[in-house]
This record gives structure tokens, C-alpha cells and sequence, in this order.
């Protein structure tokens, strides 16, 4: 392994030490109106995404991690990014869109970044399930 392998960029560490978005506290301070829970099949960690919806947009978003350093600024990123899109944009934010915006984690740490995106998937799909006319509400 290269030692490039294991160097955070600087937008990295910066949303790891100051999260964006971050659901401080009980859940119960956000008024949100869905809530996506994963777990990352690789190392076991657990993400929480929670979604404000007005107008078909996310109007706001928190979120909570027992995950590493990488999956916070993952997640950091994702947040930043998914606020204000409609819910089919939000979606559409892969792995790859928050590599590129981080300015690339370290290979090996790629999969961090795909809790949160699957935490949001969650979520937006719970909201979409909840509202009448749903064909699964
Ligand atoms: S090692 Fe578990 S999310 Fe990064």
C-alpha cells in the first residue's frame, strides 16, 4: 500500500472536525419527516438520516453516525449537497459525487461514504411510502 493511501484531503478533515448538519442531541429537537437507518455490511457501522420535506425539496436534513472519520465528512458532504434538491436529485448523489467533492478519501476508506448516501435512500423512500396516494401507504 502506497502511503498516499492513507492521507485525508484537506476538505476531509475539515468536514470531519466541523460536521455540517450534524443532529446534536435527541432526535426530537428536529422536526423532520423521515428517518433512514443503515449499517455498513464492511466494518458494522451505523448511520441515521433525517429529512425535512417542503414543496418535494429537502428543506433541511440531520444526521447521526456511530461511523469512522471518513463517514462523517462522507455524510458532512452529503448533507451540504442534498439540501435544497428535490427528492429524485438527492438521490442521483452518489459515493462518487462525495469522493469528488471531499477531494477523494483513501481508497480502502470508499465504502464510508456510502452509509450516508444509503441513509438518505432510506429515508426519501419512507417519505415517499408515508404520504397519501403512496401505493405501498
Ligand atoms: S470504517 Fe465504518 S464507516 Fe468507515
Amino acid at each position: 500500500m502506497e502511503n498516499q493511501d492513507w492521507i485525508y484531503s484537506e476538505t476531509v478533515k475539515e468536514h470531519f472536525l466541523n460536521p455540517r448538519n450534524y443532529l446534536m442531541g435527541d432526535e426530537s429537537a428536529f422536526d423532520y419527516d423521515a428517518v433512514g437507518q443503515v449499517g455498513n455490511p464492511v466494518c458494522g457501522d451505523q448511520m441515521r438520516m433525517y429529512i425535512k420535506v417542503t414543496d418535494g425539496k429537502i428543506s433541511d436534513i440531520r444526521w447521526k453516525t456511530y461511523g469512522c472519520a471518513s463517514a462523517i465528512a462522507s455524510t458532512s458532504a452529503l448533507s451540504e449537497l442534498a439540501k435544497g434538491k428535490t427528492l429524485d436529485e438527492a438521490l442521483k448523489i452518489d459515493a462518487e459525487a462525495i469522493d469528488d467533492y471531499l477531494g477523494k478519501l483513501p481508497k480502502h476508506k470508499f465504502h464510508c461514504s456510502v452509509l450516508g448516501h444509503d441513509a438518505l435512500r432510506e429515508a426519501i423512500e419512507k417519505y415517499r411510502t408515508s404520504q397519501p396516494g403512496s401505493a405501498k401507504s
